[in-house]
């Protein structure tokens, strides 16, 4: 069965407004990703910070899970790097391993940094944001900007590349703490201008994604991720007090209760880690809860991936809740498991 929605409804912005929907909207972290056929042909075409830049690829890709799937959020395609990329740093995704940067490390690196072109290297990114947004009008679906979070962007800077645990990261943020606040600095300018100019061209909530906030030391956890994240969403809000933002903290543990409470996020994204209902005890009443089956799960399908998504969603029928995943879809789910969470979603 199928639910009609009317089509000036957006059952997820809805949700992000703090109405309950029932059955809760969903949409997929990396929904556009590699586990679709569609997505990969288009590996093999354009490299990806092309496939980033190029607004014409970025509506497609930001639409192939919607067009298959039909989730009630739409995720714009693009990437978290595309911040300090846009600030002069070379950027290049390899195969295998991911996305290789040059590193920063000092005040003088910072002093390199190129902000007054960050507008204008973005330019194609808002270009797609109209497009999309232009293509979704008179749609259910709502349409999610996104950054990352400055502690996690700047993980990536220092580090130049993935990192198991961001040793070199943590090392400068407890040897060399003026750096590393003038970095979070520029990363809390820069992200909050960026976000405000996604949503001037068509984002209708955004998300930052603070995917390493869970190696903050609780000592620092204020500092550098509640903190940053606030002053973010304080600058959004002057320009539009009504756009919802959805925070996630990944792996942030019991640290969620004092983020939500100082960063005055309206929607907190949890991971698998979390556990819903316990999650749902410390955070505020108001606060809306978007998540949190495991990827694994999704990847696995059958039965334990219905039971899971039911259980998920009738602990959270009296909330507003947004069905989502603990963290991104994996590359080697296979396609029909998601076609079936929608289902079961749907059909609750
Ligand atoms: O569908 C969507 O979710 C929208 C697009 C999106 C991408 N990256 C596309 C992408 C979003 C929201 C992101 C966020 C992002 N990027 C995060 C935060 C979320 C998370 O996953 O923790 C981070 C840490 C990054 C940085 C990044 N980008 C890494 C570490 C990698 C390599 C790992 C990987 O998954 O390949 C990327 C590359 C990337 N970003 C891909 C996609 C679709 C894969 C690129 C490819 O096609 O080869």
């Amino acid at each position: 069965m199928n639910i009609i929605y009317p089509s000036h409804s957006k059952p997820l912005l809805s949700v992000l407004q703090g109405q309950a929907q029932w059955p809760p909207p969903v949409w997929l972290m990396r929904q556009a990703g590699r586990y679709l056929p569609e997505f990969r042909e288009w590996r093999n075409k354009a490299d990806f910070l092309t496939r980033c830049l190029t607004p014409d690829i970025a509506t497609e890709l930001t639409l192939q899970p919607i067009e298959r799937y039909g989730m009630e959020g739409a995720i714009l395609f693009s990437d978290i790097l595309i911040l300090p990329w846009a600030m002069g740093l070379s950027l290049d995704f390899v195969p295998e391993e991911g996305p290789v940067m040059t590193p920063v490390r000092s005040s003088q690196d910072l002093k390199k940094l190129q902000i007054h072109q960050l507008f204008e290297k973005t330019e194609p990114v808002f270009q797609a944001l109209r497009q999309i947004s232009s293509k979704l009008k008179n749609t259910k679906t709502t349409l999610l900007g996104f950054a990352g979070s400055p502690f996690t962007v700047a993980c990536y800077m220092i580090e130049g590349r993935s990192s198991r645990d961001f040793t070199t990261v943590k090392h400068l943020m407890l040897s060399d703490p003026l750096f590393f606040e003038e970095l979070i600095h520029i990363l809390v300018q820069t992200t909050a201008a960026l976000l405000i100019k996604q949503i001037a061209a068509g984002a209708e909530a955004v998300m930052l994604f603070d995917s390493w906030a869970g190696i903050v030391p609780s000592f620092l956890f204020g500092r550098y991720v509640s903190e940053p994240t606030r002053e973010i969403i304080k600058e959004i809000r002057k320009v539009y007090p009504q756009v919802p933002v959805i925070g996630f903290p990944r792996q942030a543990g019991i640290m969620i209760e004092p983020y939500a409470q100082q960063t005055k996020v309206n929607a907190i994204g949890l991971d698998s880690g979390a556990d819903i209902n316990l999650a749902c005890k410390v955070l505020p009443d108001n606060i809306v809860v978007q998540g949190n089956l495991d990827p694994v799960s999704l990847l696995v399908g059958g039965k334990q991936m219905e039971e899971n998504i039911r259980a998920l969603c009738y602990s959270m029928r009296n909330r507003p809740y947004i069905f989502n995943l603990g963290h991104g879809v994996l590359p080697q789910t296979p396609p029909e498991n998601v076609a079936r969470l929608i289902e079961v979603v749907r059909k609750l």
